[in-house]
């Protein structure tokens, strides 16, 4: 009983001590890359917060042009506006997509094709994790909406415009969550049985296959493509699971922050060499 108690009291003096140890082990890899981007045109969904925020911020650091395709302008100008103000890169442009919509998403590639002479870095990295259950404007269930298919067909739209940038890439912001993740074809719209917890990872199983099936696709057009897993990161993306919000609380010295979260999609979208490993899943 004394013991327990004396390992009760000593613990968080011991986690005080280990926590920065351990979330260093726990984050791991670094993109060291050292290519710079002056004359490179990006696009990363959802970088108005979180890893997708911290990869504009880097690509913008290194001298690209980099689009934040956001649902929330106003939320996006505000990040803009910090990453101009950090970088000296005025080069920093928000423009509005709701990968909830395909009306949205059509609009968003036609503006870009009309303003854009390039694309050579598209990074789909938005998404939602446990919503309740919900559809997209077009009926489909949220995650796989959201996640996969608003992003495929994003993709779609503006791969005319990576090939003719080639070398290019395209970098898919899965999870390890797909381990657990099922294309059930007879209940893709989680009609007949719905999981929250599920239907995240069914969507990010879709983000790998549609990565492996998209190389395949396009071997020798000088577009690669890659899927990640950024690691556990303190980011809003438990926002709609009071549950894990409480252990993202919890455990927050240890997991990574979204900088640390963001090295693994920036390794995927500018190191030198990497076309050999097309349709590879990456993960710090
Ligand atoms: N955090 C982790 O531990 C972790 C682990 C594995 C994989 N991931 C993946 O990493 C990616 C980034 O997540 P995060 O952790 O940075 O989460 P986050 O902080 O919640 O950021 C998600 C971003 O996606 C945007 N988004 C959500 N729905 C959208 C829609 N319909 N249209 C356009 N944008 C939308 C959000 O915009 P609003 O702010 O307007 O909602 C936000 O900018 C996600 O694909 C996630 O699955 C994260």
């Amino acid at each position: 009983m004394v013991g327990v108690l004396l390992l009760l009291l000593l613990l968080p003096f011991f986690l005080y001590i280990a926590a920065p140890k351990i979330r260093k082990m726990l984050s791991s890899g670094v993109c060291t890359s050292t290519v710079q981007l002056p004359g490179k045109v990006a696009v990363v969904t959802g970088a108005n917060t979180g890893i997708g925020k911290e990869t504009a911020k880097e690509l913008a650091q290194r001298g690209a042009r980099v689009y934040l395709a956001c649902r929330d302008i106003q939320k996006g100008e505000l990040v803009a506006r910090e990453i101009q103000t950090m970088t000296g890169n005025q080069q920093v442009l928000v423009r509005e997509l709701d990968l909830a919509d395909t009306k949205s998403i059509r609009a968003f590639a036609k503006d870009f094709l009309a303003e854009e002479k390039h694309l050579h870095i598209l990074i789909n990295n938005a998404g939602v994790m446990m919503c309740p259950y919900s559809k997209t404007a077009d009926g489909f269930e949220m995650h796989m909406g959201v996640n996969h298919l608003g992003h495929f067909l994003l993709t779609h739209l503006l791969l005319e415009k990576l090939k003719e940038s080639a070398p290019s890439r395209v970098v898919n912001v899965s999870s390890l969550a797909h381990h657990l993740g099922r294309i059930h074809f007879h209940n893709l719209q989680g009609e007949k049985f719905y999981n929250a917890g599920l239907a995240y990872c069914h969507s990010k199983l879709a983000n790998i296959l549609f990565t492996q099936e998209l190389a395949r696709r396009l071997k020798g057009s000088g577009v690669t493509t890659y899927s990640v897993h950024p690691g556990t990161v303190n980011s809003e993306l438990v926002r709609h699971s009071p549950f894990m919000k409480w252990m993202w609380w919890l455990f927050s010295f240890f997991i990574k922050t979204p900088k640390q979260g963001a090295q693994t999609s920036l390794y995927c979208a500018i190191t030198e060499g990497l076309e050999i490993l097309n349709g590879h899943h990456f993960r710090f």
